[in-house]
């Protein structure tokens, strides 16, 4: 492993609001599931999760824009995460966290009483085999784990380069009848493009650089 790698992991577990839990099977309910608002961010704020968040700067730039909300960015590549970890630690932003667990173990973490309202996937692997259609974050069997913490009309938004992910999503969203707030296959050419749709993840960075169209969907859960 590179010095670099090393580094951040230490780092990581040193750092207040970075939770690492030990993989077990079955997992076992977290401490704070249930009690992320008293426990942890000490207000009675609602709370967002960014997905595969890698470096997490959805994260990062929606936590600064609002205070009166938590955050949380999750992902099980440790030396990604770190990056978020530490710009939020250094520049004070206390309604931030970060889970570096596998998100299949996810209904472990959470329950209604930590009022998710909101869930972002940023550019998520497409994991285009169909035998690796179960490991979709957007599959059925993904929906419904986050179903079993999600607060009543928890909105999911995807923003992906990937042309399959984004058919794949909308065609599973309209098979379970799901309300479709906002769709397209080309985010750029709307006139949707506010301060938080403008926030670009790495991959979004390589991918609008190669000259690739970005999808995006929001829908209530
Ligand atoms: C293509 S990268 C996108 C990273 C970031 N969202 C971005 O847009 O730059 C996908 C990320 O999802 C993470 N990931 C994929 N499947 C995961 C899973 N089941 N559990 C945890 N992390 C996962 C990977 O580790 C990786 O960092």
């Amino acid at each position: 492993m590179g010095k670099n790698k090393l580094k951040r992991f230490t780092e990581n577990a040193g750092f207040p609001h970075v939770f690492q839990p030990r993989m077990e099977f079955p997992m076992p309910d977290h401490p704070l599931k249930g009690t992320w608002k008293s426990d942890f961010f000490k207000n009675d704020h609602p709370l967002t999760l960014e997905l595969g968040c890698g470096r997490a700067e959805y994260t990062v730039g929606l936590s600064g824009m609002f205070p009166q909300r938590n955050f949380i960015g999750i992902d099980w590549k440790g030396a990604r995460i770190w990056r978020g970890a530490k710009t939020t630690l250094e520049n004070g932003q206390t309604n931030t966290a970060f889970l570096r667990i596998m998100i299949g173990t996810i209904a472990s973490i959470f329950s209604t009483a930590d009022d998710v309202q909101e869930i972002w996937i940023t550019f998520p692997d497409p994991q285009p085999r169909d035998s690796r259609e179960h490991k979709r974050l957007t599959s059925p069997e993904f929906l419904e784990r986050y179903r079993s913490f999600a607060a009543p009309g928890c909105t999911i938004n995807l923003k992906t380069d990937s042309r399959l992910m984004y058919d794949y999503t909308l065609s599973v969203v309209k098979a379970q009848g799901l309300t479709i707030e906002k769709s397209t296959d080309d985010l750029y050419q709307t006139n949707w493009v506010d301060e938080v749709l403008s926030i670009k993840t790495t991959y979004e960075r390589i991918w609008l650089s190669q000259g690739a169209k970005i999808c995006y969907l929001r829908f209530q859960l």
